[in-house]
Formats: C-alpha cells, sequence, structure tokens
C-alpha cells in the first residue's frame, strides 16, 4: 500500500477476541491502526506489547464524550470500529441486564456521537449481532438495535455486522457453554455442507475471530456505499 493510499484506523474493543484479529490483520493490511485500550485495564501492558508486536499503537482515551471527541479529531482516522459490548457473567457491577443498555448501547452510542463530531467523514463499523431488530424482546438485543438506531443515526457512513455465534479454540477467556455450543452446531453445519446445504452453513454455522475479523477489515476496505449491512453469509470471505 504507497504512503498516500495509507488509512489510519481507531479500533475500540481492541482486547476483545474480535477486537484483537481485527488489530492484527488491518495492520497486516498496511493501515496505520490505533487500538483502544481502556485506561483502567489492568493488563494495559500486556496489551501494549502485543499491539505494539503487531505494529499498531495504543490508545487509552477515557470513555467519555468529549475525551473521545477530542482523540478522534486529532486522528481523524477513516475507519472507526465498535466491537465492545458485555456478557452477564463479566459485567457483574450492575443490576441484572443493566450492562447492555450502559454498554452495548451506551458505549457505542457514545463513540457514533463522538466520531460525527470529531472525524465527520470516518466510516463507523459496528459489531452487532444476528437476530437483532426492532421487535428484539430481550435486554441484549433491545440494546443492541438502540445501538445500531444510534449508528444509523450519527450520519456517517457506517458497515453493521450481524455474525451469529462467534467462538473458537483460541478464545483465550474461558466461555464453556458458548465453546460447546460452537462445537455442535459447528459439527451439524459442517455435516449440511457436506450434503449440499451451504446455504444454511453460510447463514448459521458459527464463525471464528479471524474468519469475522479478515470479513470486518476487507468489507470496510473495499466499501463505497455509506449504509451496509452484513448479515452472516456476507461475513464470510476467507481468513487474512
Ligand atoms: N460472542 C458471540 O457469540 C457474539 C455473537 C454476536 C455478536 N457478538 C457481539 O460482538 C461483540 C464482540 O464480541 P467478542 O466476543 O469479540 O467480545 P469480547 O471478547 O467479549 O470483547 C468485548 C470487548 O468490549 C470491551 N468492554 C466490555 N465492557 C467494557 C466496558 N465497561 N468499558 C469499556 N470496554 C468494555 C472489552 O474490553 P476489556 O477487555 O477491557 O474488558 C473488550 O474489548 C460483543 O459486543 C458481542 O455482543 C458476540
Amino acid at each position: 500500500m504507497s504512503k498516500e493510499s495509507t488509512k489510519r484506523a481507531f479500533v475500540a474493543g481492541a482486547t476483545g477476541y474480535t477486537g484483537q484479529q481485527v488489530v492484527r490483520i488491518l495492520a497486516a493490511q498496511g493501515v496505520e491502526v490505533v487500538a483502544h485500550v481502556r485506561p483502567d485495564s489492568s493488563s494495559l501492558e500486556r496489551w501494549r506489547e502485543r499491539f505494539e508486536g503487531w505494529g499498531a499503537r495504543v490508545d487509552t482515551t477515557a470513555w467519555e464524550q468529549g475525551a473521545m471527541t477530542a482523540t478522534l479529531s486529532e486522528l481523524r482516522p477513516e475507519l472507526v470500529y465498535c466491537l465492545i459490548g458485555t456478557t452477564r457473567a463479566r459485567d457483574k457491577n450492575t443490576e441484572e441486564d443493566a450492562g447492555y443498555e450502559a454498554i452495548d448501547f451506551g458505549l457505542t452510542e457514545l463513540l457514533a456521537g463522538a466520531c460525527a463530531a470529531g472525524s465527520p467523514k470516518a466510516r463507523f463499523v459496528y459489531l452487532s449481532a444476528m437476530g437483532v431488530s426492532a421487535s428484539s424482546s430481550s435486554a441484549y438485543y433491545k440494546a443492541r438495535w438502540k445501538a445500531e438506531e444510534s449508528v444509523r443515526e450519527s450520519g456517517l457512513s457506517y458497515i453493521i455486522a450481524r455474525p451469529g455465534l462467534i467462538t473458537g479454540p483460541d478464545r483465550e477467556e474461558s466461555r464453556p457453554m458458548e465453546r460447546v455450543a460452537g462445537v455442535v452446531s459447528g459439527a451439524i453445519f459442517k455435516g449440511l455442507s457436506a450434503v449440499g446445504a451451504d446455504t444454511l452453513h453460510d447463514r448459521y454455522a458459527p464463525t471464528d475471530a479471524v474468519e469475522l475479523a479478515t470479513a470486518l477489515v476487507q468489507r470496510a476496505l473495499e466499501a463505497t456505499d455509506d449504509a451496509i449491512v452484513l448479515e452472516t453469509p456476507r461475513l464470510r470471505c476467507g481468513r487474512l
């Protein structure tokens, strides 16, 4: 990639299972990557070592509207990734399900707003989930729909990606139930693919972080339309 065409990307959620692979693949594609790590992360030095080893740099801006706007205004990235979210197990500090509203929706809305104010020409890449819709009823899906709406209403160009189960043996955080579901459904869909049911496989089989991140990078680098929603089949385009 020539110097003139070098793009810059800001990756929020860089420490997550998907985020790490997005950072690695973007950097390998010659994109200048700023990997965001929350300032109070107890593993900041470990993340710095890993991301700098891949050729990215680390930013620790606080999750605060003014601070995030100032950072994005200074960096002016062409791509802003929002790959964050909590789980019930992880979010022990808030009331049942309140974490989805505060983090999955709240931080996405904050980042989209900061991006629109600080780097309005950037494309915002939001990692949502399969099945999210206006009629979603669970707290998780409702928060994700509100987060999608905040992205659509931000005025930014965007990609919203809706993968199914994201899992693989390389996930560092232990999620045994997710792993079991991934192995079982992966085997079922592999079997279906073998008998020619590729459409079902493409739509519902789990994806791992490398496959998903490859799609999130490739689709963003090639995107020309302003408003793109990628369902699972379009999130399968190989592995980088
Ligand atoms: N897992 C699935 O099967 C699945 C399926 C469809 C969609 N999704 C959605 O896709 C997204 C990414 O999935 P993943 O499995 O890659 O996620 P993950 O490994 O759980 O990573 C989540 C990211 O969000 C950050 N985060 C969580 N709480 C935060 C907080 N309070 N403040 C700031 N940052 C916070 C984490 O930062 P720290 O490392 O600092 O905690 C981490 O970078 C998730 O939001 C998830 O809802 C997941």
